[in-house]
């Protein structure tokens, strides 16, 4: 069976924006300690970074990381992180139920900005903290020297303003999971006094509310529009948070794989449900500005699997205070399969179709903790996951402008979204270089689809159009996974495309598959 992909009457979306490639680095197991920071491995710099680890993030394109949490940050002193190493306190985190060496701190992770190459996004404390240690870390991290707080950040080492823009004012703070949640009205008004100060102190910030953890919180919708209505004259976004995993992937259980494929689905509505919320808020505030959408954390997470895998660790913690707080342990490494890496490039074209609200998004996490790119320890190498090849794509190549033209698929039947269309595709075209990208998936479990895109309606690409590159993810087995051992199981392969002389390109998807081709 076929679908159509047309551009003839595309809607322009908005520009690409650089943030929508970012990516979230939490103090978790083994993202830090032993992810990005392992001063005893081979490849550590002076620094104590990961080389192997940093070529594998600049492969990936990552343009912007959110830190240090997450749920870790409800209960983080940044103090802790800074000064001579020597001297920073040990301290348990009741987030993860672990102990915190603060061996990593902003001044470390700053360092490591530099040589990635990315932006900061800092999470601040709204759990056991507030207003006073946000605006002191604001002070140290972005302060001109000549005040006790930027000062100190001199003595540290880091003699120029670091100048971070984003910050996100707390984490999940509607979650119950998290230290010091909140009900919407108490969340509202922290917030509201929060964003005030820091803009008093610099209006140039962009600031981010909690949103919904996800959007089947008990408070979805309530949360949003209380929160924002209250700070919408000093907020510029508003967080969404969605994991999406295959709740059959023990059994192999076809309805609920065929469900995980149709995630997208979930995350479009939850969307363009925030969207109106923000509009409503907007509306009542007599605003002119537009809240945006910080997706700042979104991917595929196994979360029942994280318990199987840990349950010694996981059993010990229900110990009282005799429980275990192990340093770093192996925590969240979920190992990504075939199926998981179309679900996060099916993910990824629904930010991009709504990239004129969604301005920013990170993809959660970047290192070994549900991690595009694993990092083995005592020594070994990192590795690619399956999830690496789709963001890595539209990081490197979705330029200009974003374009969502008109699908007409076949339809699969799903148990929580009805029946949705096979085939979802958006397109990106840079008008000055004139080249552009189309990412697609067949979310069919079971069939192929031939797909004829029809580019023709792309503004100033009439004519002929050339692919410089087209490739498929896909295996025959949707459950098959990269390993340590066996890095190179699932990677993407050469798409064979026909042209046409009106701009028409034609080629077959198999069943659960992503593509990307390059054209100019
Ligand atoms: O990314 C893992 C956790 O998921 C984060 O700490 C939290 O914000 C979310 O619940």
């Amino acid at each position: 069976s076929a679908a159509t992909v047309s551009l003839a009457n595309a809607r322009r979306v908005a520009d690409v924006p650089a943030r929508l490639f970012g990516s979230f680095v939490e103090h978790l197991g083994r993202c830090v300690y032993g992810g990005i920071y392992e001063p005893d491995h081979p490849t550590a710099d002076a620094d104590g970074f990961r080389q192997d680890v940093l070529d594998l993030v600049k492969e990936l394109g990552v343009t912007c990381v959110r830190y240090p949490g997450g749920n870790f940050v409800s209960n983080y002193n940044w103090e802790d992180g800074t000064g001579p190493r020597d001297q920073r306190p040990v301290r348990r985190d009741l987030a993860w139920h672990t102990t915190e060496t603060n061996q990593m701190g902003i001044d470390d992770f700053y360092r490591w900005s530099q040589k990635s190459g990315t932006e900061i996004m800092l999470a601040v404390n709204m759990g056991t903290r507030g207003l006073k240690a946000a605006l002191d870390e604001l002070e140290y991290v972005n302060g001109t020297a000549g005040t006790e707080l930027a000062d100190r950040r001199v003595k540290n080492g880091i003699e120029e303003p670091m100048d971070v823009k984003m910050w996100c004012i707390g984490n999940e703070m509607d979650g119950h999971w998290q230290v010091g949640h909140m009900s919407p009205d108490e969340y509202a008004a922290a917030v509201d006094r929060v964003a005030h100060a820091m803009k008093l102190a610099e209006p140039a910030l962009e600031l981010v509310a909690c949103g919904s953890s996800s959007a089947h919180m008990p408070t979805f919708g309530e949360w949003e529009r209380k929160v924002l209505t209250k700070a919408y004259h000093d907020v510029d976004f508003v967080s969404a948070h969605a994991y999406y995993h295959d709740h059959g992937y023990r059994t192999h259980d076809t309805i609920e794989m065929q469900d995980f494929l149709a995630s997208a689905e979930d995350m479009n509505y939850f969307i363009n449900t925030v969207a109106d919320e923000a509009d409503a808020a907007k509306a009542i505030n007599h605003g002119s500005k537009d809240i945006a959408i910080s997706f700042d954390e979104w991917g595929v997470w196994y979360q029942g699997r994280w318990n199987e895998q840990e349950t010694a660790w996981a059993k010990s913690k229900n110990g009282l205070h005799h429980g275990a707080w192990p340093t770093a342990p192996h925590q969240l490494e979920d190992i990504y399969s075939a199926a998981d890496a179309v679900v996060e490039g099916s993910l990824m074209i629904t930010l991009l179709k709504h990239c004129d609200r969604v301005r920013s998004a990170s993809r959660a996490q970047l290192v070994n903790v549900i991690a595009p790119i694993m990092a083995e320890p005592n020594g070994g190498a990192a590795w690619k996951q399956t999830i690496f090849y789709p963001f890595a794509e539209a990081a490197h190549y979705a330029h200009g402008d974003v374009f969502a033209p008109v699908v007409e698929s076949p339809t699969v039947t799903t148990k929580s979204y009805g029946d949705v269309a096979a085939i979802d595709a958006v397109v990106t075209w840079d008008a000055a270089t004139r080249s552009g990208l189309l990412l697609a998936v067949n979310r069919d479990l079971d069939a192929a689809h031939d797909v004829t895109v029809s580019l023709a309606g792309l503004p100033g690409a009439d004519g002929a159009i050339a692919v410089t590159h087209a490739q498929v993810l896909h295996d025959d087995d949707p459950y098959r996974t990269n390993t340590a051992d066996e890095p190179n199981a699932v990677t993407p392969a050469d798409l064979a495309v026909s042209t046409a002389a009106d701009g028409t390109l034609t080629f077959t998807l198999p069943a659960v598959a992503w593509t990307a081709v390059r054209f100019t």
